[in-house]
């Protein structure tokens, strides 16, 4: 047997991430069930048949199929990033002092918190991310939404834009989520006043990308803060790793342990359609497909990292650590 995990690559020398991705978009492409989310009205009005793959590697590969190029909201990947940001603004300690860091195993719009710590359990269910938004604010105040504009633009590589429509869309509409900043703040976790974090939480919810953005913004994570294309820093060095954990545990909800088992990467869904993916050091990956399963993410999405991650060997746990062996046959 050979010792040598770099030594059995999945994928034959030649066969590239291009054609891997091509092939995994025919695939997944003729599975049109689920539904477009329409709790939030102006969600309801895409076009369900959309789909679309991109991936971006570290070393500034760049390979789109399909509607990658299609705008759509950010919704709860969005949690992700600002976690990332508030570790930095806020720091570790203050942090962690108001939301945990425990998959939940509830759906993201659940009314649950730490029975002993009263905190959220987690910053990618919607209390968590409330009270992550809360903090932005506490510290920034009315900077905060463009401090995340900025961010989240570092890492996409171009500048990003806030979905009006869909923002008062949600707005108008989020008496759940109203709810729980009103929860929140009754229990001392969220002190920066229930309408400035709930405007931000939504706008920053509502910022438009598109699958190749959200790739870029993946390879920005996969490159430990550092936007492989452009070399802005948009992260902190340690707040990326902080956030990686995060989103391999609870990133896509109560299908957290199912897609960390057979997916094997971190990961964040959004009910717009997104899911983004991201392979350590190597890789940021989106696809788009709006029609959502009964836990708020993608159909077509979860099929395509499936496959992705068989054909690539992209599991952190993959014995034969075979999307490595194969990335770096490619000389990448
Ligand atoms: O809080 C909400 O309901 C939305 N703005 C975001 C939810 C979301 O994307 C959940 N993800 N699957």
């Amino acid at each position: 047997m050979d010792a040598s995990p770099h030594a059995a690559p999945a994928v034959p020398a030649g066969y590239g991430l291009e054609t891997v991705v091509r092939h995994t978009y025919e695939r997944s492409r003729t599975d049109i069930s689920g539904a477009l989310a329409d709790y939030i009205p102006e969600l309801a009005l895409v076009d369900p048949d959309r789909f679309g793959i991109a991936a971006v590697s570290v070393e500034g590969e760049v390979v789109s199929v399909g509607d990658a190029d299609v705008a759509f909201t950010i919704q709860s990947i969005s949690k992700a990033f600002a976690f990332c940001l508030a570790l930095e603004v806020a720091g570790r300690e203050k942090v962690l002092s108001r939301v945990g860091v425990e998959p939940s195993g509830d759906a993201f719009n659940a009314i649950v918190f730490d029975a002993k710590t009263n905190r959220p359990f987690n910053p990618m269910v919607n209390a968590g991310a409330i009270t992550v938004s809360g903090l932005l604010v506490e510290h920034l105040g009315a900077e905060a939404l463009e401090f995340v504009l900025d961010r989240f633009s570092a890492a996409a590589g171009r500048r990003l834009a806030v979905d009006e429509a869909v923002f008062r869309s949600e707005a108008e509409t989020a008496h759940r989520n109203r709810g729980i900043a009103h929860l929140l703040t009754s229990a001392g976790t969220l002190t920066a006043g229930v309408d400035a974090t709930l405007d931000l939480y939504f706008r920053q919810c509502s910022i438009l990308v598109t699958a190749s953005d959200l790739a870029r913004m993946g390879a920005t994570l996969a490159n430990i803060g550092e936007n492989p294309l452009t070399g802005t820093t948009a992260f902190a060095v340690d707040a990326v790793r902080a956030t990686l954990a995060v989103m391999f545990t609870c990133g896509m909800y109560n299908f957290a342990g199912n897609w960390a088992f057979d997916v094997g990467v971190p990961a964040k869904s959004g009910v717009g359609g997104g899911i983004l993916g991201v392979v350590n050091r190597q890789l940021g990956i989106a696809t788009y497909s709006p029609r959502l399963d009964g836990r708020g993410n993608s159909v077509r999405g979860i099929a395509a990292f499936r496959e992705l991650a068989e054909e690539l060997g992209l599991h952190v746990f993959d014995p034969t650590n075979r999307g490595s062996a194969m990335l770096s046959a490619l000389g990448r």
